[in-house]
């Protein structure tokens, strides 16, 4: 390890078990000499399996709903009084949309669904970077990433509402990015991230297929969530300061492809 986050301090959330992103994100920043809180929605929590990587990485939980305001002001306002201080680092690694739970077709959503999945999974990125900028709670130099997924520019039709959802959140993090470097020198990016297996992403129908496919047309294969976590942790460190209201794809370079050998054989009959 290399002590790239030696003495810096963050907020993690949406660790909800050991395939989380956020889970590795987390043990790779206790590697690299980080503290944090974890935080996760109440009804996660009491899922109960968050408390073995507290343990393990000497951390404190706090439940918030990222779609409240009140949850995320005692987050950011708690955290700053356990880490005795401003936040360097925080990752939004939240995503749920119950248009694709209850398998309802994009072209028949149900709008009620629709809002309070993109109330989870978007707008609560605005909220959480609006209570850090006016609470003035981060660190100059300080870093902020959310996940996401390359359905925001290109069509996955099963990825259903969590297409318009990613696009919102990338576009949020160039229009409130503009503002923390302004004010703050705080950098705002998203990563968008391979199909990883995690309970988020299996969800998606059809996910088997779409990892498959992906693998085969990416000539690094796809990304796991460790290599997401050590990609997360370089874009917290000092090495990268001036990168900033970026969408950096960790996808194997899938993103820039158009077809590869191995996808072209299984359509000329070569298996
Ligand atoms: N798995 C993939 O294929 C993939 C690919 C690209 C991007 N992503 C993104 O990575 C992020 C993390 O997802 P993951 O794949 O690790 O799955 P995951 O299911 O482990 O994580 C999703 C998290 O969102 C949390 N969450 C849901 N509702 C919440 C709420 N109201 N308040 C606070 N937290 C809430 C869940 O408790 C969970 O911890 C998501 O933004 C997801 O869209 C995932």
């Amino acid at each position: 390890m290399y002590n790239l986050l030696k003495g810096k301090k963050g907020i993690i959330f949406g660790a909800l078990d050991n395939q989380s992103i956020a889970w590795k994100v987390a043990e790779r920043a206790h590697e690299e000499g980080a503290t944090f809180v974890l935080t996760n929605a109440p009804i996660a929590l009491r899922m109960g399996q968050i408390n073995a990587l507290a343990d393990k990485t000497g951390s404190e939980i706090i439940a918030a709903d990222a779609t409240s305001m009140e949850d995320i002001e005692n987050l950011v306002d708690k955290s700053m009084e356990i880490l005795g201080g401003k936040i360097d680092f925080v990752l939004h690694s939240i995503g749920m949309s119950i248009n694709v739970r209850k398998e309802l077709h994009y072209t028949d959503s149900n709008y009620d669904f629709t809002h309070k999945g993109f109330d989870i999974s978007a707008l609560s990125f605005h909220r959480v970077m609006n209570v850090l900028f006016n609470k003035k709670a981060m660190n100059n130099w300080g870093s902020i990433v959310a996940l996401t997924y390359m359905a925001a520019q290109r069509v996955f039709p099963d990825y259903n509402d969590m297409a318009d959802n990613k696009a919102y959140l990338e576009s949020v993090a160039r229009s409130f990015g503009y503002f923390f470097g302004r004010d703050y020198k705080v950098r705002v990016n998203t990563i968008s991230q391979s199909p990883t297996p995690t309970t988020a992403g299996s969800g998606v129908k059809g996910f088997e297929g779409f990892l498959n496919y992906a693998e085969k047309m990416s000539p690094l294969g796809n990304a796991t969530a460790l290599e997401c976590a050590d990609y997360t942790i370089t874009m917290f460190s000092d090495l990268t300061k001036k990168v900033t209201l970026q969408n950096l794809f960790h996808d194997g370079g899938f993103s820039n492809m158009g077809i590869s050998d191995t996808v072209m054989d299984e359509f000329n009959g070569n298996k």
